[in-house]
């Protein structure tokens, strides 16, 4: 680790406190000018770090920065089983699950990024990943489910999102079918669920649920700007989130045949009741999302009167003047 990699580590469990550089330089066995330098370099990269004379250095507790430990408190105990994984940067924190599952992970697992350098989407799509301002995690269950409840873990995902949102802030996100999050109808959560599976058994061996929440602004490119939105909860850092989502997961997974959240899929829906596109085969189809059937499918009522359950796909959704 380097020196300014170290500082950062003892700041991150010194917030707010002054620390004099005098103080520094003989806990890491360097010259002050090194920890001066050090802690530049640490402001340039955006850390609020403020510097009194006669009093040293002070980390400011508005620096969100990801932390095992932190997480770790906040989570209730039984989040605590899920062996935690923090990365300043990665591919894909999906990908970085299915490395640690081919090297032989034996326990249920969340791992988490500050960064994704090639985070990736539903269908084939890249998801937009920046540094500090945005939650990037996979968890993955080491479970046994036939490929029908894998399906299930993914709506799950959605309610525990959502319900984590509604527990810490005063927001009110919503779900869109299948599995994104809106809030003010621009996109603020994507779910990509992967499963390692068994050809033979059709069961999955390891299922991976990768999760997207952009918590803060950051420059959208062109393509999703006028899709993306941003959580922007004040005060709330990207520990306490990942700890409460980790939560409603746990719960929610503990018995993926109950499927009452679905209850909560409706109540969060935005798209019951609005007019909506589908492809079908390649053809559009345009109706009506009627409800949310309790395999989490999309039933819909067709402009010629008949219904069909969609079970997988996307819809866009007709707002009053846009589509989603
Ligand atoms: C989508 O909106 O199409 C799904 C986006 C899923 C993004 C998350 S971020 C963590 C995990 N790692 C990835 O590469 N993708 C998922």
């Amino acid at each position: 680790m380097s020196l300014k990699e170290d500082l950062l580590k003892f700041f991150e469990s010194h917030n707010e406190e002054f620390i004099s550089g005098q103080t520094l330089a003989q806990s890491f066995n360097v010259s002050r000018n090194a920890i001066w330098k050090a802690v530049n370099k640490l402001k340039s990269e955006g850390y609020k770090i403020s510097s009194v004379s006669n009093r040293g250095y002070c980390f400011s507790s508005d620096n969100d920065i990801l932390s095992i430990d932190k997480i770790y408190k906040y989570m209730t105990d039984n989040s605590r089983q899920l062996k935690l994984s923090v990365l300043k940067t990665t591919d894909s924190t999906n990908n970085e699950a299915k490395r640690m599952i081919a090297q032989g992970l034996s326990e249920n697992a969340l791992i988490i990024a500050n960064e994704q350098t090639a985070g990736r989407g539903r269908l084939g799509r890249s998801f937009y990943s920046p540094g500090e301002t945005g939650i990037y995690m996979s968890f993955v269950f080491r479970t046994q489910l036939d490929l029908s409840d894998a399906v299930s873990v993914t709506t799950a995902a959605a309610v525990a999102v959502v319900r984590a949102i509604v527990k810490l802030t005063d927001k009110h996100p919503q779900i869109k079918w299948v599995n994104d999050v809106y809030l003010e109808n621009r996109k603020i959560c994507g779910i990509l669920t992967e499963a390692v599976s068994d050809f033979e058994t059709c069961m999955t061996q390891n299922i991976i649920i990768g999760i997207g929440i952009n918590m803060r602004y950051s420059d959208f490119p062109e393509d999703i700007k006028d899709r993306a939105g941003v959580l922007n909860a004040k005060g709330l850092s990207r520990n306490k989130l990942i700890a409460a989502v980790a939560d409603e997961m746990m719960t929610l997974t503990e018995d993926l045949k109950n499927h009452s959240y679905i209850d909560d899929y409706r109540k969060y829906s935005m798209i019951i009741g609005k007019r909506i596109d589908f492809y079908k085969n390649n053809i559009k189809n345009e109706g009506t999302a009627k409800d949310i059937d309790d395999n989490g499918g999309l039933i819909v009522t067709l402009d010629d009167g008949t219904t069909e359950t969609l079970t997988s796909g996307e819809v866009t959704v007709r707002l009053s003047n846009s589509i989603q």
